[in-house]
C-alpha cells in the first residue's frame, strides 16, 4: 500500500526510481511521482493513474539530479488527482509518506495559524509542512525532521529531500516498513526489499519507530527517543526478489501455476529429511495449549476459517478465528495456554499487526505464518512459519493462500500430534494424502481450457453465488471474493445450508450459482441446496469429481475435478476457483493483476 523509494545516486536517478517503483506498483497504482534535488535546486512530476503515465511525462519533461524519492499512491486521503499526488513539497522540503497522519487535521489548523496554509486534501501534506515549519524557525533539516516525528500519530513510512541539501536523505518508520539500501557511494531508501533488488542486496531494516540520515557516504540511525542506535546490514536473496512474468500473461496466471512446485516446497520444509515426521521450531507445541486463536484479513482469513476446521476435527482443539480489523477493538477472552496465530501474506497489513500487538502477553505465544520473512509480523511474533511462496506480484492472493492452508493443515496435525490423538500409521496416512498434492493440483490446472468455456458464461453475469458446505464453505467465500475483486462481478458465498434462509430469494432464471462439491461426507447434503436452486431455475454450476458430476445428473454447466483425499480437497479446489475468477477477468477485460481500487500489502487500517 503505497511505495516509496529514495536514491542518493552518483548518477542520474530518476531512471533508476522509475525502475524501483515499477517493482513497487503491486502496493498502489492510483498515481506516482518522483521528486530530485539537482545542484541544491528541487523539483518534482507527478502524474495520475498509472506509473507509465509518470514514465510517459518524464519522456517530454524530464527530471534532472543525482538524489531523489518516489512514490506510487493508493490513496487515502484525497481523491488520485495530480495536487494530491506525491511527493509533497512545502517550501525547501519534499516528502513521501506510506500509512495514515492520524492527527493531520490539528497540525494542519496549528500550521494554518502559523500562515502555512495547505494546498491539498492529504494527511501527508501536513508532514511537508510541518518540517518547513520548523526549519523556518532555524533547526536544521535533521532536527526539524526528528521534532516533526515527534508530533506525529499514526502510521508512517516518510522519506525526506531538502532543497539546497544534494547529499542527504531522511527516512522514518513507524507502523509501515522502510528498508536502507546500501551502495557503493550510494545510499537507497525502499518500502521493502523487492524494491531495492536492482541497486542493492545489503540492506538494513528499520525498527518500529526508527529513524535514518542518510548520505551518500552512509547511514546514522536513531530510534523514537531520538537515541543514535546500530542497526545490522542483512544480505538479500536475490531470488526472493526476482519478479518476471516467467512468459506468462500476467503476474496472477503464473503464481496460478506454481502452486504446484510452491507447496512441494511447503511440504518438504515442514516435514523431517525423511519424509515421515513433521518438522517444526521447538515453539510450535501445542501440548498445553488449550485454545488456537487464529487472526488474518481477507484471503488469509478464508485460509483461517478452513484450518479452524482442522485444528477442530484432527486435533480435538478449541478454535476461534477472527478478521484482524474486528478482533483488534474487541476485548477477546483469551487463556495464558492458548496459542495465536497470526496470517499474513505480506506481513505488513496494518490490522494484523495491530492485532498481534493487542494479544502481547496474553497467550503463551505467537506464531505467524508469513511469506516475508523480514516483515513485522514475522519479527513480532514468538516464532514464523514461513510459507514459502516466493513474491507474490498479483494483487489478489493466489499461490499464498493454498500455501497458507497447507502449513496450517501441517500445523493441525502437529497439534493433533502433541496432544496424543494422531499416531504414528495415522500420521503416516494422513502425510501420504498431503504428498500427493503437486500431482492433484497440476491436475487440476489442467482443467484450463473447461474453466475459460465456464468462465465466458459467468462473465456475462452481474452476480454470482458460491455454495460450499464443511470445509468447501470458507472456499466458497475466498472463490467469491476472487471473481468479485477481479471481475467486478458482485458474487457472494453461502454455507450451502444456510441458502433457505435468505439468499435464495436472489435466485432466478439469471443467476449463476456455483457449487464446491467433492464426492465427500457430506456431498449429498449439497447436492439438496442444489437441486433447491434447481427447482427455481437458477443457473447451477457443479464443480465435483467424476462421481460428484454422475451422480448429481443434469446441470447448466459443471467441471471435473480430479478424484481428491478429503483432507486436502480445500487447497486444491482454490485452483478452479481462482481459475474461473482469472478468465472471467480476462473474459471482462479487467485488470486482472492490478484490479481498480485495490494494492497489495495494506498498511492502513
Ligand atoms: C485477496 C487478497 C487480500 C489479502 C489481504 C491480507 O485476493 O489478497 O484479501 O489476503 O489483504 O493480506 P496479507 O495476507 O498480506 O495480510
Amino acid at each position: 500500500m503505497c511505495g516509496i523509494v529514495g536514491v542518493l545516486g552518483s548518477h542520474e536517478v530518476a531512471p533508476l526510481i522509475l525502475e524501483s517503483l515499477k517493482r513497487l506498483e503491486y502496493r498502489g497504482y492510483d498515481s506516482a511521482g518522483i521528486a530530485t534535488v539537482n545542484a541544491g535546486v528541487l523539483d518534482r512530476r507527478r502524474a495520475v493513474g498509472k506509473l507509465v503515465n509518470l514514465s510517459d511525462l518524464l519522456v517530454h519533461d524530464s527530471l534532472a539530479g543525482k538524489a531523489g524519492i518516489g512514490h506510487t499512491r493508493w490513496a487515502t486521503h484525497g481523491e488520485p488527482n495530480v495536487g494530491n499526488a506525491h511527493p509533497h513539497r512545502s517550501g525547501p522540503v519534499s516528502v513521501v509518506h506510506n500509512g495514515i497522519i492520524e492527527n493531520f487535521r490539528i497540525l494542519r489548523e496549528e500550521l494554518a495559524a502559523a500562515g502555512l496554509a495547505h494546498e491539498t486534501d492529504t494527511d501527508t501534506e501536513t508532514v511537508a509542512l510541518l518540517t518547513r515549519h520548523l526549519l523556518d524557525q532555524g533547526m536544521t533539516p535533521q532536527e526539524a525532521v526528528g521534532a516533526t516525528l515527534k508530533r506525529l500519530e499514526g502510521a508512517f513510512a516518510l522519506a525526506f529531500l531538502f532543497e539546497g541539501h544534494d547529499d542527504l536523505m531522511i527516512g522514518a518508520r513507524k507502523g509501515s516498513p522502510l528498508a536502507v539500501g546500501h551502495g557503493t557511494g550510494e545510499m537507497y531508501l525502499g518500502s521493502d526489499a523487492i524494491a531495492l533488488a536492482p541497486m542493492t542486496d545489503l540492506v538494513t531494516y528499520l525498527e518500529e519507530g526508527d529513524w535514518v540520515v542518510l548520505t551518500r557516504a552512509g547511514a546514522t540511525f536513531y530510534d523514537m527517543a531520538g537515541n543514535r542506535v546500530n542497526r545490522s546490514v542483512t544480505r538479500i536473496q536475490l531470488e526472493q526478489t526476482r519478479i518476471d512474468k516467467a512468459g506468462h500473461k500476467h503476474f496472477m496466471a503464473k503464481e496460478i501455476a506454481e502452486q504446484p512446485a510452491v507447496l512441494g516446497a511447503v511440504t518438504a520444509f515442514h516435514l523431517a529429511p525423511d519424509g515421515t515426521d513433521l518438522a517444526f521450531p521447538p515453539e510450535v507445541d501445542f501440548s498445553t495449549c488449550d485454545r488456537v486463536t487464529m487472526v488474518a484479513c481477507g484471503t488469509g482469513h478464508y485460509a483461517t476459517q478452513v484450518a479452524k476446521y482442522w485444528f477442530e476435527q484432527i486435533a480435538g482443539l478449541p478454535c476461534d478465528i477472527d478478521i484482524a480489523s474486528e478482533f483488534r477493538y474487541r476485548q477477546p477472552v483469551l487463556s495464558d495456554k492458548g496459542i495465536g496465530i497470526f496470517v499474513s501474506q505480506s506481513g505488513e497489513t496494518a490490522d494484523t499487526l495491530a492485532a498481534l500487538r493487542h494479544v502481547e502477553g496474553k497467550l503463551s505465544r505467537t506464531i505467524g505464518v508469513v511469506n516475508v520473512p523480514t516483515s513485522s509480523i514475522a519479527r513480532e511474533t514468538d516464532v514464523a512459519l514461513p510459507i514459502l511462496a516466493g513474491p507474490e506480484i498479483s494483487v489478489a492472493s493466489t499461490k499464498g493462500f493454498t500455501a497458507q492452508l497447507l502449513v496450517l493443515l501441517l500445523m493441525a496435525l502437529k497439534a493433533a500430534q502433541d496432544r496424543g490423538r494422531l499416531d504414528a500409521a495415522q500420521l503416516a496416512a494422513k502425510l501420504a494424502d498431503i504428498k500427493v498434492l503437486p500431482g492433484l493440483l497440476a491436475q487440476a490446472l489442467d482443467r484450463e481450457d473447461d474453466i475459460k468455456t465456464l468462465a465466458a458464461k459467468i462473465a456475462e453475469s452481474q452476480h454470482a453465488l458460491f455454495l460450499g458446505r464443511g470445509v468447501m464453505f470458507p472456499l466458497a467465500l475466498e472463490a467469491a471474493l476472487k471473481l468479485k475483486e477481479l471481475s467486478y462481478i458482485h458474487a457472494e458465498g453461502y454455507a450451502s445450508g444456510e441458502l433457505k434462509h435468505g439468499p435464495i430469494a436472489l435466485i432466478d432464471k439469471t443467476m449463476p450459482v456455483i457449487v464446491l462439491a467433492p464426492r465427500d461426507a457430506l456431498y449429498d447434503k449439497t447436492v439438496s441446496n442444489m437441486q433447491e436452486v434447481m427447482a427455481r431455475q437458477g443457473l447451477v454450476v457443479l464443480i465435483s469429481d467424476r462421481a460428484g458430476l454422475e451422480e448429481a445428473g443434469k446441470v447448466w454447466a459443471q467441471l471435473a475435478m480430479p478424484t481428491v483425499p478429503e483432507l486436502i480437497a480445500p487447497i486444491v479446489y482454490a485452483v478452479p476457483a481462482q481459475l474461473l475468477a482469472y478468465h472471467t477477468a480476462l473474459a471482462r477485460g479487467t485488470d486482472v493483476d492490478q484490479p481498480r481500487n485495490l494494492a497489495k500489502s495494506v498498511t492502513v487500517e
